[in-house]
């Protein structure tokens, strides 16, 4: 049998005549730039994921960037964040004149510790940004209750956590601001590159509108030096079609995600849990495993396709040797690294296809 990682080319069957419609109203009404669709998209996503606003961008990174500028984070401050996490997280941080300051991962929950948090703070701490690796929500009553201590700003990466929740209420309103990306292998994907800031501050919208848009208050008045990162009408339409699927294709991850669990219980095969309160969006089914180079080339002779996040944490990543980071800086991280892959996970997935990827797993991590 063969599983491949994940199949968007079966999702778009399934949506092809809304998805053209939807192409052909943002051509009829030539609105190709931002426009009634991408308005309209904000307003649902917005509701979507209980905040007040919705500010669409071209990416998830553009998003992170704009909510830490317009949280106030500046050349000179510290900005907490997890090292494991791709590589976008610390860019945003950079691209405000910022420092990333890293700080280790609970290995339970491959996201922020919060005591590792606490122990990082200095003067010049400004932000602290969470990352819901995996869908999975971060520990976020420890790392609110720091920032509320402290007066920081926390932003939420949740380029992976569309519809997850955490006690409940949705990932997304639990800080100042969070950026969601819909790069199209997300829980929710554009046929493009995408992003939101959601928020549920009035002036961190305001703000996001403006900096989107080159600064500009009203039609060739530009107040501040902003940037380009508009969605574009396409995106917008198309991410309102996926958007009404949403809870069906996260219900079907949910399903999934449970049927590998329980088909690898017991067995040497690791995977990170949910912290208490969180609810995952099941973005990747990632597992912990021993010689996971050699497990993952046996898997692939056997028909299935798997991928890692992330091989190398941002910290040592050469765009970060700045910073002066070793290995064994952050060991819980770089351990999690050398031992993580992600099984295939997509909505259109078979429970046959689940079975087939736990067992071939199972049988190679036992050697057979
Ligand atoms: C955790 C995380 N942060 C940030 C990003 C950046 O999003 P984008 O690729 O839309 O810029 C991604 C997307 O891959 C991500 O997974």
């Amino acid at each position: 049998m063969n599983v491949p990682y994940f199949d968007l080319k079966m999702q778009y069957a399934s949506l092809r005549q809304e998805i053209l419609d939807a192409l052909d109203r943002v051509c009829q009404n030539a609105s190709f730039i931002l426009g009634e669709e991408v308005s309209l998209f904000e307003r649902e996503f917005a509701s979507f994921c209980e905040t007040k606003h919705c500010v669409a961008m071209n990416t998830g990174t553009s998003a992170l960037h704009i909510a830490l500028l317009a949280s106030g984070v500046a050349p000179g401050d510290e900005v907490i964040t997890s090292p494991n996490t791709f590589i976008a997280t610390a860019e945003a941080i950079s691209y405000t004149g910022a420092k990333p300051v890293f700080v280790d991962i609970d290995p339970a929950t491959a996201n922020l510790d919060p005591r590792a948090v606490e122990a990082a703070l200095t003067p010049r701490t400004r932000a602290i940004v969470p990352v819901h690796l995996y869908g999975l929500p971060a520990d976020l009553d420890s790392l609110l209750a720091i920032a509320d201590r402290h007066k920081l700003v926390l932003i939420e990466d949740a380029c992976q956590a569309h519809g997850a929740r955490y006690r409940g209420k949705r990932i997304g309103g639990f800080g100042k601001a969070a950026a969601f990306s819909f790069y199209p292998g997300k829980n929710l994907g554009a046929y493009g590159e995408g992003g939101a800031l959601t928020t549920n501050d009035d002036s961190i919208a305001a703000a996001a509108r403006i900096l989107r848009d080159h600064g500009q208050v009203t039609r060739y008045y530009h107040d501040f030096v902003g940037f380009n990162y508009r969605m574009d009408g396409f995106q917008g339409a198309v991410l309102r079609v996926k958007l009404r699927h949403l809870e069906a294709w996260n219900a079907r991850r949910r399903e999934l995600s449970a049927l590998y669990r329980k088909l690898l219980a017991g067995s040497l095969v690791q995977f990170p849990q949910a912290a208490p309160h969180a609810e995952s969006s099941h973005h990747l089914f990632v597992v912990y495993v021993e010689n996971r180079d050699a497990v993952r080339a046996e898997l692939e002779k056997r028909g299935v396709a798997t991928a890692i996040h992330y091989p190398v944490p941002v910290h040592l990543q050469k765009a970060y040797a700045p910073l002066a980071h070793r290995p064994g800086s952050f060991p819980h991280t770089e351990r999690a690294c050398s031992r993580v892959f992600s099984m295939p996970l997509f909505p259109e997935m078979t429970n046959e296809q689940a079975q087939y990827a736990a067992q071939s797993l199972l049988a190679v991590v036992s050697g057979k």
